[in-house]
């Protein structure tokens, strides 16, 4: 989605606002732009396109020069990639960069032009906020702001200029996430840490309606309401070298590669005394033991760890659990209670539907717990209590440890819950913890021994246009993830099937050569997997089986056979789900896509 940069400083603005706007690539986009202050005036260059073009543009045209600025890049929702709807969007007086949706767009521009202004150049629902904030002006800038906050409705983030308030940023949020970097004599505004991590790791978190106005190297915040406010200052845990490729050629690969240690940190701290321990996160045994129905919402990659979760959680501690994607879930009128827990799982903490459910589910009564990734995003902040997962950034926007770390925060909760409610003793509940203690090295070996293999089967996908993913039980959540993370960067057409229902429709598909990726690690369901796994081998199948190193597999059923190592049954997916994302990476590498930033997609989804 949409990124934005702000800055007010002693550094060149315009290289600034490019160097940051470069961190948020990963959120996906299709043009960018930037406004600079120069010599008293508003210099505005934009393009659509990626930001070497905005570079080109600019050594062509000129670039502006000065030292307070805003930025951005543009993930189109209303109104076609072009020039013209990229951003900044200006009004006579006011120039803006915006992320996020004005819903009711279309009334205020119905009121502007029946208030003759009517000077739209583009199709952006943004424009009007710029065109209403020029309406308003008075040369108050927090009043015209706090004016037409009132007026919004949606979500948005905004960065502001005003013609006659030179040297000035101004920023706001609403759902939409900002945050305020505090430099050395020098301030910042960004969608993300990372953007402006480079030049500094302290950091102000922006709430709902509040206003900062950047100034002379310094921030000052007011409420909604015109209120001055104190805000406290939040300092990154990581640097800018985490947040680079640091060698490899992309930071998908870089993320696989980074797996052993963020389940390493995530899992860590939540241990004591060899069992599950989550009390820091406000999570004691007696609350884990007293919930009747667990809910878990999320989208995407998200989702499926809680899917996960459902078959690891009803099989430890014999709660049942819904898996739901959110953006389902906040509109079909959920049967919630005091007595249920919702889980919200997400690795950015700021995607819209998840969001939604939370303030739903809160609503309700219903207890809430987010696990999440990025500290400080809304959905952690909200939560009644929240796991951070340790992944440290993502920046791929096909998610690979995040998930990873998901996962073993899945397991540390069915721990837990199982031994709360007295499912598993201490014996057993310490048996299972040390299993997952050994997770990062078991991670580590697994990376090194199936990569050639990934590498060799993915020149095997690169011609297919469909291809299916099929498993039973655990292995079947698992395919749903190893399902989308190839659709996504492959571009291949996907589909995860449970293989029991191969028979009931889908098995008509199967053509001569078509790929079938079969997730084969449960060894209380090998045979019937087996069988279905020959069932498309007899119809013309290539079949690859993912499947452990001592799995009885009759050679004649896989034409590629990837091996993990053999683990309890229930731990299985955090080997498993290795050969998946290796899969996806090189045939997405294979077929020369660009494999962080898959065509359409952002990485945080803020809009609906
Ligand atoms: O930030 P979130 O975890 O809430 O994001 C949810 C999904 O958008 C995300 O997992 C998406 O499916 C991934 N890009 C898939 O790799």
């Amino acid at each position: 989605m949409c990124g934005i940069v702000g800055y007010v400083g002693r550094r060149d603005c315009t290289d600034v606002l490019v160097s940051a706007l470069t961190k948020l690539e990963y959120r996906g986009y299709d043009s960018a732009g930037i406004a600079v202050f120069e010599n008293g005036k508003i210099a505005v260059a934009k393009t659509k396109g990626r930001l070497s073009d905005l570079t080109a543009k600019m050594e062509r045209e000129g670039k502006p020069k000065g030292h307070a600025g805003i930025g951005h890049t543009r993930w189109a929702t209303h109104g076609e990639p072009s020039d013209v709807n990229s951003h900044p969007h200006s009004g006579r007086r006011v120039t803006i960069v915006h992320n996020g949706i004005i819903e009711n767009y279309k009334q205020l521009k119905q009121f502007l032009i029946e208030n003759e202004r009517d000077e739209f150049l583009s199709d952006t629902d943004t424009e009007v906020v710029a065109q209403l904030l020029d309406f308003y002006y008075d040369g108050n800038p927090i009043r015209c702001i706090r004016k037409v906050l009132h007026e919004l409705r949606g979500s948005f983030a905004l960065g502001i200029v005003f013609a006659d308030r030179p040297e000035t940023v101004y920023a706001v949020r609403c759902e939409s996430p900002l945050i305020v970097g505090q430099g050395q004599g020098e301030v910042f505004i960004a969608s993300d840490v990372p953007a402006i991590i480079k030049y500094t790791k302290d950091y102000y978190l922006l709430e709902q309606g509040e206003i900062a106005v950047l100034k002379n190297g310094a921030v000052q915040f007011c409420s909604l309401h015109g209120r001055m406010l104190e805000k406290e200052l939040h300092t990154a845990d990581w640097d800018e070298d985490s947040a680079e490729k640091g060698g490899y050629p992309h930071y998908m690969l870089k993320e696989i590669h980074e797996q052993p240690v963020s389940v390493k940190t995530t899992i860590t701290p939540r241990i004591e005394d060899g069992l599950p321990d989550l009390s820091e996160c406000g999570i004691t045994p007696e609350t884990l033991g007293k919930f009747q129905n667990i809910f878990i919402v999320a989208c995407g990659t998200a989702m499926h760890a809680g899917m996960v979760g459902k078959y690891v959680i009803e099989k430890l501690a014999r709660v049942s659990v819904t898996v739901d994607i959110a953006s389902e879930f906040r509109y079909r009128d959920p049967l919630l209670t005091t007595n249920d827990l919702v889980i919200i799982i997400s690795q950015s903490g700021e995607t819209a539907d998840s969001k939604a459910v939370l303030t739903l589910a809160k609503k309700t009564g219903a207890k809430t717990l987010a696990i999440v990734n990025v500290k400080g995003s809304s959905i952690a902040r909200e939560a009644d209590m929240v796991i951070y997962t340790h992944a440290g950034p993502e920046i791929a926007v096909a998610s690979t440890k995040a998930y990873m770390v998901q996962l073993s925060v899945m397991y540390l909760l069915a721990f837990e819950m199982a031994y709360a409610k007295g499912r598993i003793d201490r014996d057993e509940c310490r048996r299972l913890t040390s299993e997952l203690v050994k997770m990062p090295e078991v991670i580590e070996s697994t990376i090194n021994s199936v990569v050639d293999m990934c590498q060799f089967v993915s020149t095997k996908l690169i011609t297919a246009d469909s291809l299916l993913y099929i498993g039973r039980g655990l292995d079947y959540a698992l395919s749903m993830e190893g399902s989308l993370k190839l659709k996504e960067i492959s571009y291949i057409h996907s589909e995860s099937y449970a293989a029991g229902e191969l028979k009931h429709g889908t098995i008509s598909l199967i053509t001569d050569g078509m790929p079938v990726i079969a997730v084969a690690t449960q060894n209380s369901l090998l045979e019937k997997t087996v069988s279905n796994i020959k069932e498309v081998k007899a119809r013309g199948a290539m079949t690859i089986v993912i499947c452990d190193e001592e799995a009885d597999i009759d050679p004649e059923a896989a034409d590629y056979m990837i091996r993990v190592p053999k683990l309890a049954e229930l731990l299985m997916p955090m080997v498993a789900t290795v050969p998946m994302q290796l899969l996806a990476y090189y045939t997405s590498v294979n077929k020369g896509n660009d494999v962080d930033k898959p065509r359409n997609l952002a990485k945080s989804v803020t809009v609906e």
